[in-house]
């Protein structure tokens, strides 16, 4: 080994060295907040911005603090749900959409990921108070968990324990949420669930193991137990990824048909912007930690902005044309760690020019809805 070799070494442990003692300084910090058991009041109510609004993602900042540095998974992402409606994020693999809704469940994977700084605040119909998810307890977070947002998971078989019965992980599940319930009225409640989310035959179902039914059972399985508290909020993360085109079609509609009947709003995660057209009622885009343009599906599909929702759009097939080869973006996502501050689209960009190489883009208000984070769209005085 030579002496650069052995310098390059050194520098490297020094900085290692650094990194974990810089990291060990945030895990204390972070969860000491966290294990703290009554948080008052004053500390967690908050005024919603708009109250039409059920959810509100404001300056949100989840990071994980690796040994390779500090990933800025979402920097300071800000975007709402409308009360009633369903809102689709969509953005290349690694944007932050699953951290997003991760930081709202508070189910960052610790001690390296932690919410840093924003709001997410949550209008809770059945107590009419908003408050700040972020800086609630955990053992409040719980009470919200499953009973006023609900999560259902992309790989249903992730989703259910592979040694109990349908009717065992359902039962348990409502039990848990309604600690005063009847034996009899939980399993009522489980064949009632089974039947909302259109399992023919509930009773015989709910005697099975999860091995024994196909994909889409299963996932009509992972969404009745996402439904059994009736939440206020159901986030979807690629719900329909793992099944095939005609069953991801009746989950849509199941989703759809049960957002009405229980009056809940959706956060829909999803690569499929056929999936978005069809479900949303709003777009948030995401780029490297970053919403880069939002908007009504309308103003999203039709009258798209920024560069990189265009080449999303681009990249999409269009029925009755035949083409060689289908569009992609050049290029990939860039580090997300020492991420510098200019547009993250810059080295990808067909429409770059001077003012992009300055810093990160200004949010812009084109309509009340659409906001777009690119310099082509910026006011001259
Ligand atoms: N446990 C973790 N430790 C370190 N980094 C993580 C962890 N989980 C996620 N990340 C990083 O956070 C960033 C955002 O990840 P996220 O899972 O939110 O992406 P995504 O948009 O959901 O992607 P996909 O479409 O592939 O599901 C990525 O750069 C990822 O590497
Ligand atoms: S700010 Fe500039 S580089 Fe970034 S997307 Fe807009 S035009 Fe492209
Ligand atoms: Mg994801």
């Amino acid at each position: 080994m030579n002496i650069k070799q052995i310098d390059f070494k050194k520098s490297q442990r020094k900085k290692l060295k650094e990194i974990k003692k810089f990291n060990s300084e945030m895990y204390k910090k972070y969860n000491r907040d966290k294990k703290r058991k009554n948080v008052p009041e004053s500390e967690y109510l908050v005024n919603m911005k708009d109250n039409n609004n059920i959810v509100e993602f404001d300056n949100l900042k989840s990071y994980f603090f690796t040994d390779v540095g500090t990933v800025k998974a979402v920097d300071g992402v800000s975007f709402s749900i409308p009360k009633g409606t369903t809102v689709g994020i969509v953005g290349e693999s690694g944007c932050g959409k699953s951290v997003t809704s991760l930081s709202i469940m508070r189910l960052l994977q610790g001690p390296q990921g932690q919410i840093v700084d924003g709001e997410i605040r949550f209008n809770n119909k059945n107590t009419n108070k908003a408050i700040d998810v972020t800086k609630i307890s955990l053992s409040e977070m719980q009470k919200l968990r499953g009973n006023e947002i609900s999560m259902i998971f992309q790989e249903p078989m992730t989703s259910l324990n592979p040694v109990f019965t349908i009717k065992d992980q359902l039962a348990e599940s409502i039990a848990l949420h309604n600690k005063d319930m009847k034996k009899e009225d939980v399993e009522k409640r489980v064949i009632e669930l089974l039947n909302l989310v259109g399992i023919a035959n509930a009773e015989g179902i709910a005697d099975r193991y999860p091995h024994e039914l196909s994909g889409g059972m299963k996932q009509r399985i992972v969404i009745a137990m996402a439904l059994c508290c009736n939440p206020q909020v159901i986030i979807a993360d690629e719900p329909t990824t793992a099944l095939d085109v005609t069953i991801q079609a009746q989950i849509l509609d199941l989703l759809r048909e049960i957002k009405d009947k229980i009056n809940a709003s959706i956060m829909l995660i999803t690569h499929d912007l056929g999936v978005v057209a069809s479900m949303c009622d709003y777009v948030v885009v995401m780029y490297a930690g970053r919403v880069i343009e939002q908007g009504t599906v309308h103003e999203i599909f039709k009258e798209t902005k920024h560069p990189y929702t265009i080449g999303l759009i681009k990249s999409l097939p269009i029925l009755n044309t035949s083409s060689d080869k289908l569009y992609s973006i050049p290029g990939n996502v860039p580090n997300p760690i020492n991420m510098p501050n200019h547009c993250y689209f810059k080295n990808r960009c067909d429409q770059c020019y001077d003012e992009c190489f300055g810093e990160y883009p200004p949010n812009i208000e084109l309509t009340e809805t659409h906001k777009v984070n690119c310099y082509l769209y910026k006011k001259v005085d």
